[in-house]
C-alpha cells in the first residue's frame, strides 16, 4: 500500500529554521567518542541526498589508525603554514594565524569524502556535459550528514587546508576517486549561533539581496 506523504506543520518549520541557524562548522570538540548508532544513523540520512542520475557516487572513509592521524595532521598544519603564507604583508595575516581552522586532532571520528568520479550506479545520466555534477551530489549528501549531525548534538567541521593528492596517497583510494572533503565529527565544546568566523572579525555574513540577481 502506498504510504500517506507526511505534512510538515509550522512547528517543524520553525525548528527545522532552528537546525538551518544552528549549524555550524566545528573546530573544537571534546575527545568523547560519538556512539557507532549515531555515526550510522547520520551516514544513513547522507545517503538519501539527491545525485546527478540516482549515481550515489559518495564514498566516505573512515579513518581509524592513529597513525594515519598524526601523519593529516602534519600535513593540513604544513598546508596551514603556507596558507598562512598568502597573507604575509597584509592586516589579515595575524589574524589567520591566530585562527584554528581544524579540529583534526581532537574529534573522536574523522571522515574523507570521496566522489566516484566512474560510477556504475546511474548510467552516466545527467553527466555527458557537466561530469562535475556527481560531485556536487557529494556536497549534497555532506550537507545531510552536517545536518544530521547538528540535529543530534554533534558537531562537523569541514577540512580543506590539505593536498588532495598527498592525502589520496595516505589513504590508498583508487585514482578514479576525488577527494570532496575531510570531515571532523565529534560533540563541540561551544556551541553559537554565530559561525566562528564571523565571531573572530574574519568575516561578517553579508545582506542576501547582494546576492540575488534578476535578469
Ligand atoms: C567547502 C567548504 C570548505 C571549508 N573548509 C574549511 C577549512 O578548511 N577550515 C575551516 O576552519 N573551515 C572550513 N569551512 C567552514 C567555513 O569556514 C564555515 O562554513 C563558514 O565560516 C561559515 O560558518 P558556519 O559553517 O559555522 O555557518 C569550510 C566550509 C565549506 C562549505
Amino acid at each position: 500500500m502506498k504510504k500517506a506523504a507526511p505534512v510538515f506543520d509550522a512547528q517543524f518549520e520553525e525548528q527545522f529554521l532552528q537546525l538551518l541557524r544552528w549549524r555550524r562548522d566545528v573546530r573544537h570538540f571534546e575527545t568523547r567518542p560519538v556512539a557507532e548508532a549515531d555515526m550510522q544513523a547520520m551516514l544513513g540520512c547522507a545517503a538519501l541526498a539527491p545525485s546527478v542520475g540516482h549515481s550515489q557516487p559518495w564514498r566516505f572513509v573512515r579513518l581509524r589508525r592513529p597513525a594515519l592521524r598524526q601523519r593529516l595532521v602534519a600535513h593540513v598544519e604544513r598546508e596551514n603554514v603556507r596558507a598562512a603564507a598568502r597573507y604575509a604583508g597584509d592586516s589579515r595575516g595575524q589574524l589567520y594565524r591566530s585562527l584554528k581552522l581544524h579540529g583534526l586532532r581532537e574529534a573522536p571520528e574523522l571522515i574523507a569524502v570521496y566522489c566516484d568520479e566512474q560510477p556504475e550506479a546511474g548510467h552516466g545520466l545527467g553527466i555527458a556535459t557537466m561530469p562535475e555534477m556527481l560531485r556536487y551530489s557529494c556536497v549534497m549528501a555532506i550537507h545531510n550528514l552536517w545536518l544530521s549531525a547538528r540535529l543530534r548534538g554533534i558537531g562537523l567541521g569541514w577540512v580543506s587546508i590539505l593536498d588532495p593528492q598527498e592525502v589520496q596517497a595516505l589513504l590508498d583510494v583508487p585514482t578514479h576517486w576525488s577527494l570532496i572533503a575531510l570531515l571532523c565529527i565529534g560533540y563541540p565544546s561551544d556551541q553559537s549561533e554565530t559561525p566562528e568566523l564571523e565571531l573572530r572579525g574574519w568575516q561578517a555574513r553579508e545582506p542576501l539581496t547582494d546576492r540575488v540577481l534578476e535578469r
